[in-house]
């Protein structure tokens, strides 16, 4: 018999084999000084396209001023306890029918944190008898709820409608068989490649099949959509949407999720989140700091049409100059380059020391291998000076990864 920990200290898992490399600079960055689209990595300013704050309202004036106040009434800590035993308060009810509201449902309810709040809400949706067919790419918080299922699940090809269908097919056979229902899971937005999931066909099949429909629209929320109500909005089938999800933790710049729907379902959520009845609830200066968020998104449509002002911009210059964006529709941008680890390590080292751009850097085993994807965040903080500056440095790099620049500074480094 082995002791637990042998393993464990030999075997670091598929990226922590690299942490002595890339730990505090490729993993692990410090972005230092307040939120905005110029930060301090390493001592020195750089353009920031890391950040998932989509409508640059985490240093906004306004929400500081409410997060503050809460936080100098209500401390960190109030309420405790779960949302069930103690841990309730008006407040918390008040966001949760604002952002039911907003996103055209019923009723909604409120989770700490998205991750856990999706493991756990697929756990509560499903029973044995139950049967899941979900998109392959989908964030590790749903393929970890899928997980915890007891029952069958299928899984289709990414944004493949053909692949659902067939998908569907098999999975009605099995919850007749099994006296169960069907749920579909999709992401509104996939935040790796910045497609839409396919809802209008999706929803289309609704007519066919029966299913219920859960999206998680981390990405969608705040950002697409009449208002940036979200993917659902933007492709006109929100009704069908059986469970929305949305996280605080990129447009609202926050802590902090909800799921939305009819009121039963949102009560049985309630009543059945293993993840909310025994985990102390969001503490007020999230709960107050969301409210305010909320608002400004309702009052402020001009920080949606800014980000987007910069994401064209972004987009369609790195286009212009001859950049594969992929599929994306969305603000997210994947810049898909060619190359393999220890080049991407140096193209990037260059591109923060050098050239004072940040942006995270995506390779196997979340890619294939050969592939680098440099993906950028754009914000409603972003300026066309930040824009421009990133297209010529991105042109700089590119030029110095085709003539093997990188190449030889990683050989050059492993051979010391
Ligand atoms: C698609 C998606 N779902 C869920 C989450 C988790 O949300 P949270 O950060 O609130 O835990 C994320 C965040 O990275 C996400 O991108």
């Amino acid at each position: 018999m082995k002791d637990l920990f042998e393993r464990i200290i030999k075997d670091k898992g598929p990226l922590g084999k690299w942490a002595e490399q890339a730990e505090g600079y490729y993993v692990f960055p410090k972005l230092e000084g307040p939120i905005s689209n110029r930060m301090s990595f390493n001592g020195k300013k750089v353009i920031t396209w890391s950040i998932n704050d989509y409508l640059g309202l985490a240093n906004h004036p306004e929400v500081l001023e409410v997060d503050g106040e809460a936080a100098s009434e209500h401390g960190m800590a109030y309420p405790m306890g779960a949302r069930m035993m103690s841990g309730h308060t008006k407040y918390h009810e008040q966001l949760e029918h604002e952002c039911a509201e907003f996103v055209g449902k019923e009723a909604a309810y409120l989770v700490n944190f998205g991750y856990q709040g999706m493991v756990s809400a697929i756990d509560a949706l499903v029973s044995k008898n139950d049967v899941i067919v979900y998109d392959m790419d989908t964030h590790a918080c749903i393929i970890d709820g899928v997980r915890l299922h007891a029952g069958k699940r299928f899984v289709y090809k990414h944004n493949d409608v053909e692949s659902l269908e067939k998908n569907l097919q098999r999975a009605v056979k099995m919850a007749t068989e099994n006296n169960g229902g069907i749920l579909v899971i999709s992401e509104g937005v996939f935040g790796m490649r910045g497609e839409q999931g396919k809802l209008k066909e999706i929803a289309e099949l609704k007519k066919k099949y029966n299913f219920r429909l859960l999206v998680d629209d981390a990405h969608g929320f705040g950002t697409l959509g009449e208002g940036g109500r979200g993917t659902g909005y933007e492709q006109g089938v929100q009704e069908d949407i059986d469970v929305y999800f949305a996280t605080f933790a990129k447009s609202m710049a926050g802590i902090g999720a909800f799921f939305a729907g009819d009121k039963d379902i949102i009560q049985y959520l309630q009543y059945n989140m293993r993840s909310q009845m025994f985990a102390k609830s969001l503490p007020m200066p999230m709960v107050k700091g969301a409210l305010k968020r909320l608002d400004m998104l309702r009052s402020m449509p001009e920080l949606k049409e800014k980000l987007w002002e910069n994401t064209n911009a972004l987009q369609n210059g790195l286009r212009e100059a001859g950049f594969d964006l992929g599929t994306t529709e969305t603000c997210i941008t994947p810049v898909y380059l060619k190359g393999d680890i220890p080049e991407a390590m140096a193209m990037v080292h260059d591109l923060r020391e050098n050239h004072g751009v940040f942006c995270s850097i995506v390779v196997y085993p979340v890619i294939p291998k050969g592939l680098i994807i440099l993906r950028l965040i754009p914000t409603a903080s972003h300026t066309m000076d930040d824009v421009k500056e990133t297209i010529e440095a991105f042109s700089a790099i590119r030029s110095k990864l085709e003539s093997g620049v990188y190449k030889r500074i990683a050989s050059a480094l492993t051979a010391e």
